[in-house]
Protein backbone atom coordinates (compact mmCIF):
# COMPACT_ATOMS: atom_id res chain seq x y z
CA UNK A 1 0.00 0.00 0.00
CA UNK A 2 1.08 3.47 -0.97
CA UNK A 3 0.80 6.06 1.76
CA UNK A 4 1.15 10.04 1.89
CA UNK A 5 1.70 12.11 5.60
CA UNK A 6 0.94 15.53 5.61
CA UNK A 7 1.76 17.19 8.70
CA UNK A 8 -0.52 20.73 9.51
CA UNK A 9 0.74 23.08 11.79
CA UNK A 10 1.55 26.94 11.18
CA UNK A 11 4.95 26.80 13.58
CA UNK A 12 6.15 23.57 11.59
CA UNK A 13 5.77 24.90 7.93
CA UNK A 14 7.25 28.04 9.54
CA UNK A 15 10.20 25.86 10.82
CA UNK A 16 9.78 27.34 14.04
CA UNK A 17 8.52 23.53 15.53
CA UNK A 18 10.25 20.21 14.80
CA UNK A 19 7.54 17.50 13.37
CA UNK A 20 7.93 14.54 15.31
CA UNK A 21 4.75 13.46 14.78
CA UNK A 22 5.17 13.18 10.57
CA UNK A 23 8.07 10.84 11.15
CA UNK A 24 6.50 8.85 13.72
CA UNK A 25 3.59 7.97 11.63
CA UNK A 26 5.74 7.82 8.67
CA UNK A 27 8.04 4.50 10.84
CA UNK A 28 4.52 2.73 11.82
CA UNK A 29 3.47 2.86 8.41
CA UNK A 30 6.40 1.90 7.15
CA UNK A 31 6.69 -1.10 9.78
CA UNK A 32 3.26 -2.24 8.56
CA UNK A 33 4.46 -2.80 4.75
CA UNK A 34 3.24 0.41 3.80
CA UNK A 35 5.56 2.45 1.25
CA UNK A 36 5.26 5.83 2.61
CA UNK A 37 6.10 7.83 -0.89
CA UNK A 38 4.91 11.35 0.00
CA UNK A 39 5.48 13.94 3.06
CA UNK A 40 4.95 17.35 3.30
CA UNK A 41 4.13 20.40 5.82
CA UNK A 42 1.57 22.67 5.27
CA UNK A 43 0.05 25.73 8.01
CA UNK A 44 -3.31 25.56 9.25
CA UNK A 45 -4.91 26.71 5.99
CA UNK A 46 -7.68 25.43 4.36
CA UNK A 47 -6.46 25.80 0.54
CA UNK A 48 -2.90 24.47 1.12
CA UNK A 49 -4.55 21.30 3.04
CA UNK A 50 -6.94 20.93 0.20
CA UNK A 51 -3.91 21.03 -2.39
CA UNK A 52 -2.23 18.27 -0.69
CA UNK A 53 -5.08 16.04 -0.14
CA UNK A 54 -6.01 16.79 -4.20
CA UNK A 55 -2.40 15.93 -5.68
CA UNK A 56 -1.96 12.53 -3.38
CA UNK A 57 -5.23 11.65 -4.33
CA UNK A 58 -6.01 12.60 -7.81
CA UNK A 59 -2.48 12.63 -9.03
CA UNK A 60 -0.36 10.53 -7.31
CA UNK A 61 -3.28 7.75 -6.90
CA UNK A 62 -2.05 7.08 -3.12
CA UNK A 63 -4.07 4.57 -1.11
CA UNK A 64 -3.86 6.46 2.34
CA UNK A 65 -3.25 9.61 3.48
CA UNK A 66 -3.29 10.90 6.96
CA UNK A 67 -3.21 14.14 8.18
CA UNK A 68 -1.65 15.43 11.48
CA UNK A 69 -2.94 18.10 13.49
CA UNK A 70 -5.31 20.97 13.28
CA UNK A 71 -8.34 18.65 14.64
CA UNK A 72 -8.34 20.74 18.13
CA UNK A 73 -10.93 23.68 19.01
CA UNK A 74 -8.22 27.10 18.24
CA UNK A 75 -9.59 28.99 15.66
CA UNK A 76 -6.39 27.77 12.94
CA UNK A 77 -7.85 24.31 14.12
CA UNK A 78 -9.99 23.77 10.05
CA UNK A 79 -8.72 20.31 9.03
CA UNK A 80 -11.56 18.67 9.18
CA UNK A 81 -13.49 21.47 7.57
CA UNK A 82 -10.49 21.99 4.84
CA UNK A 83 -10.98 17.84 4.16
CA UNK A 84 -14.69 17.34 4.11
CA UNK A 85 -14.45 19.55 1.10
CA UNK A 86 -12.68 17.63 -0.41
CA UNK A 87 -13.59 14.18 0.41
CA UNK A 88 -16.12 12.25 -1.99
CA UNK A 89 -17.67 9.42 0.37
CA UNK A 90 -17.58 9.92 4.21
CA UNK A 91 -16.29 6.60 6.83
CA UNK A 92 -17.14 7.49 9.65
CA UNK A 93 -16.49 4.66 11.80
CA UNK A 94 -12.92 4.85 11.30
CA UNK A 95 -13.03 8.67 13.13
CA UNK A 96 -15.72 7.38 15.55
CA UNK A 97 -13.10 4.51 16.85
CA UNK A 98 -10.52 6.42 17.35
CA UNK A 99 -12.39 8.55 19.42
CA UNK A 100 -14.22 5.72 21.32
CA UNK A 101 -10.59 4.61 22.01
CA UNK A 102 -8.94 7.55 22.68
CA UNK A 103 -11.27 8.05 25.44
CA UNK A 104 -10.40 5.40 27.35
CA UNK A 105 -6.66 6.56 27.21
CA UNK A 106 -7.63 10.28 27.83
CA UNK A 107 -10.73 12.36 28.29
CA UNK A 108 -9.24 14.95 25.95
CA UNK A 109 -9.77 12.03 23.26
CA UNK A 110 -13.44 13.13 22.49
CA UNK A 111 -11.71 17.08 21.29
CA UNK A 112 -10.20 15.74 18.46
CA UNK A 113 -12.89 16.67 15.58
CA UNK A 114 -11.11 14.82 12.65
CA UNK A 115 -12.87 13.49 9.65
CA UNK A 116 -12.26 10.58 7.22
CA UNK A 117 -13.23 9.86 4.24
CA UNK A 118 -12.81 8.40 0.52
CA UNK A 119 -11.57 10.44 -2.64
CA UNK A 120 -11.60 8.57 -5.86
CA UNK A 121 -9.77 5.07 -4.41
CA UNK A 122 -7.75 7.12 -1.86
CA UNK A 123 -8.05 6.97 2.08
CA UNK A 124 -7.62 10.33 3.68
CA UNK A 125 -7.98 9.93 7.97
CA UNK A 126 -7.36 12.99 9.88
CA UNK A 127 -5.14 12.29 12.93
CA UNK A 128 -4.61 14.67 15.91
CA UNK A 129 -1.13 16.28 15.96
CA UNK A 130 0.90 15.56 19.19
CA UNK A 131 3.10 12.21 18.32
CA UNK A 132 1.67 10.27 21.03
CA UNK A 133 -1.62 11.14 20.09
CA UNK A 134 -0.99 10.71 16.55
CA UNK A 135 0.75 7.32 17.33
CA UNK A 136 -1.97 6.26 19.34
CA UNK A 137 -5.05 6.83 16.73
CA UNK A 138 -3.02 4.94 13.77
CA UNK A 139 -2.99 2.06 15.91
CA UNK A 140 -6.58 2.01 16.70
CA UNK A 141 -7.34 2.06 13.22
CA UNK A 142 -4.45 -0.36 11.49
CA UNK A 143 -6.42 -3.53 11.62
CA UNK A 144 -9.00 -2.60 9.48
CA UNK A 145 -7.19 -0.75 6.83
CA UNK A 146 -6.23 -3.96 5.00
CA UNK A 147 -9.86 -4.79 4.38
CA UNK A 148 -10.74 -0.91 3.49
CA UNK A 149 -8.17 -1.11 0.48
CA UNK A 150 -9.47 -4.99 -0.49
CA UNK A 151 -13.10 -3.16 -1.42
CA UNK A 152 -11.10 0.32 -2.82
CA UNK A 153 -9.36 -2.52 -5.38
CA UNK A 154 -5.61 -3.12 -3.79
CA UNK A 155 -4.52 -5.83 -5.49
CA UNK A 156 -1.80 -6.72 -2.84
CA UNK A 157 -3.24 -6.32 0.38
CA UNK A 158 -2.89 -9.71 1.38
CA UNK A 159 -5.99 -11.81 2.30
N1 LIG B 1 -6.28 11.11 21.16
C1 LIG B 1 -5.43 10.25 21.74
N2 LIG B 1 -5.51 8.96 21.42
N3 LIG B 1 -4.49 10.67 22.62
C2 LIG B 1 -4.37 11.99 22.97
O1 LIG B 1 -3.47 12.29 23.77
N4 LIG B 1 -5.21 14.28 22.61
C3 LIG B 1 -6.43 15.05 22.37
C4 LIG B 1 -7.21 14.65 21.14
N5 LIG B 1 -7.07 13.26 20.82
C5 LIG B 1 -5.26 12.92 22.37
C6 LIG B 1 -6.21 12.42 21.44
C7 LIG B 1 -6.25 16.50 22.41
S1 LIG B 1 -5.56 17.11 23.85
C8 LIG B 1 -6.68 17.35 21.42
S2 LIG B 1 -6.70 19.03 21.64
C9 LIG B 1 -7.25 16.82 20.17
O2 LIG B 1 -6.87 15.44 20.01
C10 LIG B 1 -6.92 17.60 18.91
O3 LIG B 1 -5.55 17.60 18.65
P1 LIG B 1 -4.97 18.47 17.43
O4 LIG B 1 -5.51 19.86 17.53
O5 LIG B 1 -3.48 18.41 17.62
O6 LIG B 1 -5.38 17.83 16.14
Amino acid sequence: MTAAIITISDKGSRGERVDTSGPALETMLRDNGYDVSYTAIVPDEAAKIQEQLIKCSDSFNLNLVLTSGGTGFTRRDITPEATSAVIERFAPGIAEHMRRESAKVTPNGILSRGVSGIRGDTLIVNLPGSEKAAKECLSFILPALNHAFKMLGVDSVEH
